[in-house]
């Protein structure tokens, strides 16, 4: 945690850094204050995924588990012409977030949608099908765990090759490793892991993290 606070302080301290430390802290506080749940990603994440968003481009980006917005915040700010299209199946999260991200004056590079992933995810497979609406070049999946899989199926047919998908909580303090013994979360991130080893469409890596978010990790694949 005292690196995190030391590199982050570091690397994020600038006042025309963006997003500015002013709308981060609003959005955490004001997610508190709202009974939201602190499974935020950490400043570091945040910043990380801004940074693969400008990796590859990306003009469309898409979350799966919006929450209180403070990583769909951080993804707005990987270019002034990115779109983020956040899912959220709660509708009292997705309030928050768009109070957050308002603060933040993101709401014109962000649309939050209301349902659950396995339902609206496919709605939007069918407007990019159509030519209503651009692939995606990054996706960020931080939802319900068991359905890890079932998101990167889904946005597969919607990612651009080249792009990226990042899968949050894989690693949950190592017990990617252990046998599930029943707990269904460990059993997504392990399908996930494994299913992605099998698709030709893909290629991944796990990336472990420590830090204030504890230890844990992110699966990053690339669309073939
Ligand atoms: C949990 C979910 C998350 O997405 C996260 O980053 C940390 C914890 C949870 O459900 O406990
Ligand atoms: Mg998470």
């Amino acid at each position: 945690t005292a690196v995190d606070e030391y590199s982050f302080g570091h690397l994020h301290s600038k006042s025309q850094t963006s997003p500015s430390n002013d709308a981060l802290a609003y959005a955490l506080t004001n997610s508190e204050k709202q009974g939201l749940p602190d499974i935020a990603v950490s400043p570091s994440q945040g910043k990380f995924l801004k940074l693969q968003a400008r990796l590859v481009g990306a003009q469309n980006v898409l979350e799966v588990g919006t929450l209180g917005g403070y990583s769909t915040i951080w993804l707005a700010t990987s270019s002034p012409t990115v779109k983020v299209t956040s899912v959220e199946v709660d509708a009292h999260n997705a309030e928050v977030a768009r109070s957050n991200i308002a603060n933040a004056g993101l709401m014109d590079r962000t649309e939050i949608l209301l349902g659950p992933g396995l339902e609206v995810l496919p709605k939007l497979a069918e407007e990019v099908k159509a030519g209503k609406r651009g692939k995606f070049q990054l996706v960020f999946i931080d939802a319900d765990k068991e359905n890890n899989w079932n998101y990167v199926d889904l946005a597969l047919g919607m990612t651009e090759k080249g792009g990226c998908i990042i899968v949050d909580n894989v690693v949950r303090q190592g017990q990617l490793a252990q046998d599930a013994g029943g707990d269904t979360r460990i059993e997504g991130a392990r399908r996930v892991v494994e299913n992605i080893g099998k698709d030709e469409r893909l290629d991944g890596v796990v990336l472990q993290t420590v830090g204030e978010k504890n230890y844990d990790g992110f699966l990053i694949a690339v669309v073939k």
